[in-house]
């Protein structure tokens, strides 16, 4: 270890030189070391889907601009913190303006899903227009400095059914690949895929397609461990130190312990933090 953890409060050490941090990300990142992770992979809280409860919660603003500036400022704090040759992985889906409708009934399968406040339409956007939220962070990110690599669509063959007759069913997020610098570490052999007739193996594509899984303990969604696999596998080595400001259950955990990664997870729920530690200490 090159810095010094005393640093970090009420920090929770699982495992040698993996840890989930509890606290607010956007403190907590600050005393990360800097040039240390080979990547950060993670799915911040989306404007306006889910309440998570918390004060001042990220997702919650009613400005979306405000809502882009949190999550760049974020992720400028996270650039110092990965390696000159580390990535960031964004996953990050879509919404539409809410037109008139200020919450969002219920939903009986999916309770968090209810919100007791719903962002105004952004100014510029009409009710019932598809925001482009990830391509806009995206741009922003850009701005700051960042290599916009690609935008990788996850398509969800299982996506949740929609009961609109005016577009079709929103089936799938992105995942945006950014390099800290022009040149950056990125393993392609590593995640090569199969070609059609399965005989040969070519680079892997933009569209991967990776049903969602479910996990009723979780209030949110959960990355499906085959959506990370490849991530991780592309972009660190065995031993390398994965970041993730939104630990949630911790399948970025899980999956860097299945492939001898180590990581960091920031996460301000106990609740969650319990969740992830078990199923990390779950991973034989
Ligand atoms: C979309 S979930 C992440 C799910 C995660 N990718 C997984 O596979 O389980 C977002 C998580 O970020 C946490 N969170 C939200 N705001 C946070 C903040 N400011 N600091 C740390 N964690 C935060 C929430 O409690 C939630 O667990």
């Amino acid at each position: 270890m090159t810095f010094d953890f005393a640093e970090i409060e009420q920090k929770k050490v699982l495992w040698k030189d993996s840890l989930i941090i509890k606290g607010d990300s956007r403190e907590m990142v600050k005393k990360l070391p800097n040039n240390f992770y080979s990547c950060c992979v993670t799915s911040p809280p989306y404007w306006g889907k889910r309440d998570y409860g918390y004060n001042g919660q990220i997702g919650a603003e009613n400005e979306m601009d405000q809502y882009i500036k949190n999550l760049v400022s974020i992720f400028n704090v996270i650039k110092n913190k990965l390696k000159e040759d580390g990535t960031l992985w964004l996953n990050i889906g879509d919404s539409y303006t809410s037109g008139n409708r200020t919450w969002r009934a219920e939903d009986k399968k999916n309770p968090a899903r209810g919100m007791s406040f719903r962002p105004p339409t952004p100014i510029g956007l009409k009710p019932k227009d598809l925001i482009g939220l990830p391509w806009r962070i995206a741009f922003a990110l850009q701005e700051e400095g960042w290599y916009l690599r690609s935008d990788i669509i996850w398509y969800k063959p299982n996506c949740q059914p929609e009961s609109v007759k005016d577009r079709p069913t929103q089936s799938h997020e992105y995942i945006f690949l950014f390099s800290k610098n022009e040149k950056y570490f990125y393993d392609f052999e590593r995640i090569k895929e199969p070609t059609a007739n399965k005989k040969t193996f070519r680079n892997k594509r933009t569209v991967w397609s990776v049903n969602t899984e479910p996990f009723p303990d979780a209030h949110f969604a959960t990355f499906p461990i085959e959506l990370i696999k490849p991530i991780i596998e592309a972009s660190s080595l065995k031993n390398g130190f994965v970041l993730d400001p939104f630990f949630g259950a911790g399948t970025v955990g899980v999956v860097c312990k299945m492939l001898e990664r180590k990581f960091h997870g920031i996460e301000l729920k106990d609740e969650y933090i319990e969740i992830s530690k078990k199923r990390i200490n779950n991973v034989r």
